[in-house]
C-alpha cells in the first residue's frame, strides 16, 4: 500500500492537482472534505441548527454515509443516496466548515476514511490527514497559495460557470475559513512536521503535479 496525504487550506487546488496525480498514478483519490459537507448536509436537511452541537450528533444517529468509487471517480452516498452534487453549495460549505470543529463527527468520520486507505493505493486530500487520519502516510504534502491567489482563482472558476463573482467577498469569505479551520480545538489546519511544503502561488497547475509525480518517485 502507498498513502498520500494532502492538506491545505480551501482553494488551495488540493482536489483538481490530486484527481489528477491519482489519475497519472492509478491510485483512488478520496476527497474527505466531502464527508464533512455530507454531515452538514444530513444536518441542514433535517433542519437542524448546526450551531448546536448536540443537534449535529443527534442527527446522525442511523445516519449511513459512504464513498463509492466508479471508474476512478467518487460518490458521496448518503443514506444510499447519491449527494455528490448537492454538497457544493455555499451554504453546505460553511456548514461542512461548522460541523469539522465537533469533536464527535470527526469521530465518527475517522473510521471511515481509516478503512477507505486500509484497503488501497490513495491519494487522501483534507486538513488532518497527515496529522491525524494518516500519520504514517508514505509522502505528505502540504499546499498551498496566498489568500489573494486563492480567492482569484475562485473568483474566475465562478465567472468561468457563468456565476456572479466579487473579489472582495470572495477573499472575505476565504480568510474566514482559514481563520475557522486553523483555530478550531480539534484537529486545526496545519501543517504536519514531515509534509513537504508545496506553495502553488506562482506555479501552473502542471508544475504541481509535475512536483507531485517526482516527489511520489522519489519515495517509491
Ligand atoms: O475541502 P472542503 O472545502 O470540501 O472541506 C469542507 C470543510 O470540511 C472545510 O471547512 C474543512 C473541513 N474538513 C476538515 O475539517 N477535515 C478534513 N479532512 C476535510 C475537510
Amino acid at each position: 500500500m502507498f498513502h498520500i496525504a494532502i492538506d491545505g487550506p480551501a482553494g488551495a487546488g488540493k482536489s483538481s492537482i490530486a484527481k489528477e496525480a491519482a489519475r497519472r498514478l492509478g491510485f483512488v483519490y478520496v476527497d474527505t472534505g466531502a464527508l464533512y459537507r455530507t454531515v452538514a448536509l444530513n444536518a441542514l436537511n433535517q433542519g437542524v441548527d448546526l450551531e448546536n452541537s448536540d443537534a449535529v450528533i443527534a442527527s446522525l444517529d442511523g445516519t449511513d454515509i459512504r464513498l463509492a468509487f466508479e471508474d476512478g471517480t467518487q460518490k458521496v452516498l448518503l443514506n444510499g443516496q447519491d449527494v455528490s452534487d448537492s454538497i457544493r453549495t455555499e451554504q453546505v460549505s460553511a456548514g461542512a466548515s461548522k460541523v469539522s470543529a465537533i469533536p464527535a463527527v470527526r469521530e465518527f468520520l475517522f473510521g471511515l476514511q481509516k478503512n477507505i486507505a486500509a484497503s488501497c493505493d490513495c491519494l487522501m486530500d483534507g486538513r488532518d490527514i497527515g496529522t491525524v487520519v494518516l500519520p504514517d502516510a508514505d509522502l505528505k504534502i502540504f499546499l498551498t497559495a496566498s489568500p489573494e491567489e486563492r480567492a482569484r482563482r475562485r473568483y474566475e472558476q465562478n465567472r468561468e460557470r457563468g456565476m456572479e463573482a466579487d473579489y472582495d467577498a470572495i477573499l472575505a469569505e476565504v480568510n474566514q475559513r482559514d481563520y475557522q479551520d486553523t483555530h478550531r480545538e480539534i484537529a486545526p489546519l496545519r501543517q504536519a512536521g514531515d509534509a513537504v511544503l508545496l506553495d502553488s502561488t506562482h506555479m501552473s497547475f502542471q508544475e504541481v503535479v509535475d512536483r507531485l509525480l517526482q516527489l511520489v518517485e522519489e519515495k517509491r
